[in-house]
């Protein structure tokens, strides 16, 4: 006799949901979304890869970044396309056929990417763009306005938060790990700087939407806070 197939964990949700994961900096907002990504057997992607990547070109064309007609005009120029990754989870930002990789993880970049987080065109464009995205569901979208703009009606929408001085630690141990230099005190203040930034923004800011689950990752480990996501989402773990 066929033994009766059981459900895989790792067999597709079929719903095609669409889940909203917004936060600050260094939340672990990627990590979790990948993860929960993962598990459902849904893609995943990153939204502040589209503003880097788009920041880092602007850079390379020695454009002023206050000049918003200037990047709007060049984002619109580029060709962006988003493809999977080998573990056919996440998806990766091209621009003109180049991979984001990881020369828009630079401290430049970093400093750079709030002016043209705050250009209304870039916004309305990149927004377009998340949005076909996740035209057909089955999608993890983390960033810091996607529940409140670019789904509003996200089938679950997450708000990751944990103390600035936590997210601090965290990043200085993963470039500690990484055999890179590392200033504690710098590192705090850069991300506060950056949280403030995101969350003064005129147009789409950082701030939880009303009916987001909030997740205040202080005291969790990355690990039991995509258990908590899975949970509400309703995946049997
Ligand atoms: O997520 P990450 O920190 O890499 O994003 C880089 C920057 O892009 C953020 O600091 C923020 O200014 C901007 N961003 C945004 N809206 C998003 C995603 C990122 O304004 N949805």
């Amino acid at each position: 006799m066929l033994k009766k197939r059981t459900k895989s964990k790792r067999q597709v949700f079929r719903k095609r949901l669409i889940i909203a994961i917004d936060g600050p900096a260094g939340v672990g907002k990627s990590t979790v979304g990948q993860s929960v990504a993962k598990r459902l057997g849904y893609r995943f992607i990153n939204t502040g890869e589209m503003f880097r990547a788009l920041t880092w070109r602007a850079l390379e064309e020695g454009l002023d970044l206050q000049d918003q007609k200037a990047v709007f005009h060049l984002a619109r120029r580029l060709k962006w396309a988003f493809k999977p990754a080998a573990d056919g989870v996440v998806l990766r930002t091209f621009v003109d056929g180049q991979a984001a990789g990881a020369h828009i993880r630079s401290e430049r970049v970093s400093v750079s990417t709030s002016v043209v987080a705050a250009n209304p065109g870039v916004r309305r464009l990149l927004c377009r763009l998340q949005r076909r995205l996740g035209r057909r569901g089955g999608i993890v979208m983390e960033g810091r306005d996607i529940a409140t703009h670019v789904f509003p009606k996200a089938d679950f929408k997450f708000y990751l938060d944990a103390s600035a001085a936590e997210r601090a630690r965290r990043r200085h141990r993963q470039l500690k790990t990484l055999g890179l230099p590392a200033d504690l005190r710098r590192i705090h203040a850069a991300i506060k700087a950056r949280d403030l930034d995101n969350m003064r923004r005129k147009l789409n800011p950082l701030r939880q939407a009303q009916d987001s689950i909030v997740i205040d990752s202080t005291q969790l480990t990355m690990r039991e806070v995509a258990q908590q996501m899975l949970r509400r989402i309703g995946f049997s773990l």
